[in-house]
């Protein structure tokens, strides 16, 4: 993951067996899916009638760092981590194999989060998340990766799913296009997101597009053209209908709502409008509008507990002294934001520390960035405890 650098410039438990106030059987193993078909309407915000599941993937690191605790308190304040819904990265082709697993244990009350993470050339602007498929690699990104998801989609009709697609692709298309990198991966990004949106347009599912965070598309400048870009991949797919709108603060680290907002007093402040993730929602919704493009977001609030820790706005890679922030709800007391929820797991790096690495990027190595932290993705235990013994609310 990468936040942009140049951004100042321009259930109904209907499949569980009814629990009988006669008997002491009671069902001790909750079944996957609903009766029937799931059909979400994406004109509607369907966070308010499911709940983020806690996906097992997830649950299963948070469950081996808890073992590794001991401090008692500290062990069961981690365990509750381990019951929080999140996004669960298919950030591989190997790991489509992730998906079999998580939808096991999915209630029919409950929607399964699932970020799409692969493109060609992914992560253009930085180093730290590249991926596995080199630019030119669009066919097997359509083929091999999000067919094979598609499929997997229909095959679990009884299962909702939400989706996030491609954080940092286009964002980075808007405002570090004078990167060579991005200027290669472009046209493999515009095209493999519309794939994207266009193939997985299924009934049982949701789709957000990312769209950064207001201290990267929100600067003044970057709003009309980030709603732009974002809103040709919609239609360049054919204004799928299960499209709801877009994800913002993807494992970032923004407020939601700290007035004046974190970077108010920097001397470039007065070219953004958007200095808390809740105007950021508001404003840059607007602009989608106009734009036309469905405007309702997800807000990942999982490491944005506290405030105040870095030098620079787009500093994004394992702050240092982050914290968890609030649990995944629909309750966000704004109309156009449909939930908050967490998406980058907590306790997974967002890029190694090791200069000699040869994914190392500078952002990893700065004062403000937690070190030593391991390779983009992998678990970082003391980075884990840090974020519990932060979280805000406390657990
Ligand atoms: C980073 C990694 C990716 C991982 C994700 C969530 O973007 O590059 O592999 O799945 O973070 O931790």
């Amino acid at each position: 993951m990468k936040f942009s650098k140049s951004a100042t410039l321009a259930f109904a438990a209907t499949a569980v067996a009814a629990p009988s106030a006669t008997t002491k059987e009671q069902p001790s193993k909750r079944q996957a899916g609903c009766a029937s078909a799931v059909t979400l309407d994406a004109s509607t915000n369907v966070f308010k009638k499911y709940t983020l599941h806690a996906n097992n993937f997830y649950r299963a690191e948070v469950e081996e760092a808890v073992n590794l605790l001991s401090d008692s308190s500290l062990a069961s304040a981690a365990a509750k981590v381990a019951d929080v819904g999140s996004f669960l990265w298919l950030d591989t082709i190997a790991n489509i194999a992730k998906f079999e697993p998580a939808v096991a244990d999915v209630p029919c009350n409950e929607i399964l989060g699932l970020v799409i993470y692969d493109l060609p050339g992914r992560d253009c602007a930085a180093k730290a998340s590249n991926g596995e498929l080199k630019v030119g690699e669009l066919n097997r990104y359509k083929k091999d990766y999000i067919d094979v998801i598609a499929a997997l989609l229909k095959k679990h009709n009884k299962t909702a799913f939400a989706l996030i697609i491609e954080p940092d692709s286009l964002p980075n298309l808007v405002t570090n296009s004078d990167v060579q990198a991005c200027k290669n991966s472009a046209s493999g990004y515009r095209d493999g997101v519309a794939y994207a949106l266009k193939t997985l347009n299924l009934p049982n599912v949701v789709q957000y597009i990312d769209a950064g965070h207001g201290g990267w598309l929100g600067w003044d400048a970057n709003l009309k053209p980030g709603a732009e870009e974002l809103a040709k991949a919609y239609k360049a797919a054919g204004s799928p209908k299960q499209f709801r709108g877009f994800a913002t603060n993807v494992a970032g680290w923004n407020s939601w709502d700290q007035s004046p907002g974190e970077f108010a007093s920097a001397s470039d402040a007065k070219y953004n409008s958007c200095q808390n993730e809740k105007t950021y929602v508001q404003t840059f919704g607007a602009r989608l509008k106009t734009a036309g493009m469905p405007n309702h977001a997800l807000v990942d609030t999982g490491r944005n507990g506290v405030t105040g820790l870095r030098e620079e706005w787009g500093n994004w890679c394992n702050v240092n002294g982050a914290g968890f922030g609030v649990r995944p709800t629909a309750n966000t007391g704004l109309e156009l934001a449909d939930a908050f929820v967490w998406i980058k797991p907590g306790g997974e790096s967002d890029g190694t520390s090791d200069s000699s690495a040869v994914r190392y990027d500078s952002f990893c190595g700065k004062p403000d960035a937690f070190q030593p932290s391991p390779e983009a993705g992998q678990w970082n235990q003391e980075y884990f405890e840090m974020l519990l013994r932060n979280a805000n609310p406390p657990f």
